[in-house]
């Protein structure tokens, strides 16, 4: 089977990014990084791509209305199998999911369906959750609602503070993208209503348990 083609949507430093690039600079990964898509310009996403020779395109989504937004973003995608929002910062209405039916992916900094929407971290403090962590999921026309494909925890510390509780979060958002694209470029994943079932091989888990120690 030749690798997935996948395209990243960006908007700002891109070290989910990196760990896809990375993941995919294997030559056994089921996927091929095509294309990198930003809505910011000037985000270190771009540079990132620049540097794993991906090429890329800003598309801002300032000034314009919602649809012709997508419809240059789709323009821009072309024929891609899968495409992975990484700190894309923009809610796709159905006419872009249509486009790729069950093949969009997001990476949230939240266990979901606590705290969807912006600042994962921040809720989970503000709430005093003792555990928090990230969703890898399927994006539906909601916001983060969409089927989970794994979940990943971290301790909440004495101390944290949004900066370091989302740095610790990161650090399991990093394992999850890259094992989560590579279940989707294979075909073991199926959606059955709102949930999804992966078909996983041994030795294989759906979540990932991260440490509460400093990131590295
Ligand atoms: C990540 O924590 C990602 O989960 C979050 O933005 C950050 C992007 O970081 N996404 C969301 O909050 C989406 N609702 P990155 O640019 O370094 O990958």
């Amino acid at each position: 089977m030749p690798p997935a083609r996948v395209a990243v949507l960006v908007s700002g430093g891109g070290t989910n990014l990196q760990a896809l690039l990375d993941a995919a600079a294997d030559p056994w990964f089921p996927a091929d990084i095509v294309k990198v898509v930003s809505n910011i310009p000037g985000v270190f996403a771009l540079e990132r791509a620049a540097r794993a020779g991906v090429p890329s395109v800003v598309i801002e989504h300032k000034g314009k209305p919602r649809e012709a937004f997508e419809q240059e973003l789709l323009a821009a995608l072309g024929e891609v199998d899968i495409v992975c929002l990484a700190g894309f910062m923009r809610v796709l209405t159905p006419t872009f999911l249509g486009a790729f039916p069950h093949r969009v992916m997001n990476i949230h900094p939240a266990l979901l369906p606590a705290f969807p929407g912006t600042h994962g971290a921040r809720q989970a403090l503000e709430y005093g959750a003792t555990q928090a962590g990230a969703t890898c999921h399927l994006v539906d026309a909601g916001v983060d609602t969409g089927p989970i494909l794994a979940q990943g925890s971290v301790p909440v510390l004495a101390g944290d503070t949004e900066a370091t509780l989302a740095a610790r979060i990161l650090t399991v958002e990093h394992r999850l993208y890259p094992m989560c694209l590579r279940w989707m470029a294979e075909g073991r994943v199926r959606v059955e209503g709102r949930r999804a079932q992966v078909e996983l091989h041994q030795g294989e888990a759906r979540w990932i348990l991260g440490t509460g120690g400093s990131p590295p």
